[in-house]
């Protein structure tokens, strides 16, 4: 057994833990009205209004399989999480908008140049080879198909994010802490965290980077800040004072068209 598959078992079984608890830590779930249509507002913004056949990666509990159907698209979902999957199937049944698939985002065995667009997030950051798992979404593009990713620096919290911190911590004495929040699994993510590519962090500079040497052109940077102002509107105090922890951000590029 290799260092490397070793690794991709924990983060597996970490997520595989955490399917049924999964969409109740804040931020996850994205219910509807102001937060699925500013999350929606993003995807348009990225891929356009023309429905799409959409290679979802790292599908967990089909929270963004539900934004991307909610603007038209026909998608296909992988995790290799089979309890996740299970989650996001019997969350969707019935929907012929998706089919789920269980694969492996850094190899997915999809045919060359299938999809209009590519969209994940929250996975890049936890990805074991980046480089190659970009080859293969560039494989799988079709000329001219976009890329869509959401994520963010998980690793460094912002200054405010440092203040937020300490506030929720004092909240967490108040009142307890919250149980299904990131946090409670914290040994475990922090040991995961240690050994990945982007654990000391994940830039969008960065990120944009290494997708130009892949091939990729056309990068955008888009602000998070618009999801977060409508999450803030539903949240209570510690959840608004956790979309202030992290720098989040959203790029997109393609893959240029056929010569
Ligand atoms: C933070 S969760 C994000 C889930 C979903 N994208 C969301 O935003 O709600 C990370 C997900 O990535 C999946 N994952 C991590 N590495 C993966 C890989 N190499 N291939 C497929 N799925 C992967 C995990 O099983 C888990 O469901």
């Amino acid at each position: 057994m290799t260092a490397n598959y070793t690794l991709k078992e924990d983060i597996r079984d970490y997520w595989s833990r955490r399917s049924l608890t999964f969409d109740l830590a804040f931020g996850h779930r994205i219910p509807p009205g102001p937060e699925l249509e500013a999350w929606g507002d993003a995807v348009t913004r990225a891929l356009g209004d023309r429905p799409l056949s959409v290679l979802e990666l790292a599908c967990g509990t089909g929270e963004v399989s539900n934004v991307l159907m909610s603007r038209g698209h026909r998608v296909t979902a992988l995790d290799f999480s089979e309890a996740m999957l299970s989650v996001a199937r019997a969350k969707h049944a019935g929907r012929d908008q998706v089919h789920f698939i269980l694969a492996d985002a850094e190899n997915t065995m999809e045919p060359d140049g299938l999809y209009d667009a590519i969209v994940c997030r929250h996975l890049v950051w936890t990805l074991t080879r980046p480089e190659e798992a970009f080859a293969d979404w560039f494989r799988v593009l079709k000329p001219g198909g976009r890329l869509l990713v959401f994520d963010g620096d998980w690793a460094k919290p912002t200054h405010l994010g440092r203040l937020a911190g300490m506030t929720i911590k004092i909240i967490d004495r108040l009142k307890g802490e919250d149980p299904h929040y990131d946090g409670a699994m914290g040994d475990r993510h922090r040991s995961i965290m240690s050994r990945l590519p982007f654990g000391h962090g994940l830039t969008a500079g960065e990120l944009a980077a290494l997708l130009r040497r892949t091939g990729f052109v056309g990068i955008d940077i888009a602000s998070h800040a618009p999801i977060a102002a409508a999450q803030r509107r539903t949240a209570d105090l510690r959840n608004c004072l956790r979309t202030l922890l992290y720098r989040r951000f959203i790029l997109s590029c393609r893959k240029p068209d056929a010569a």
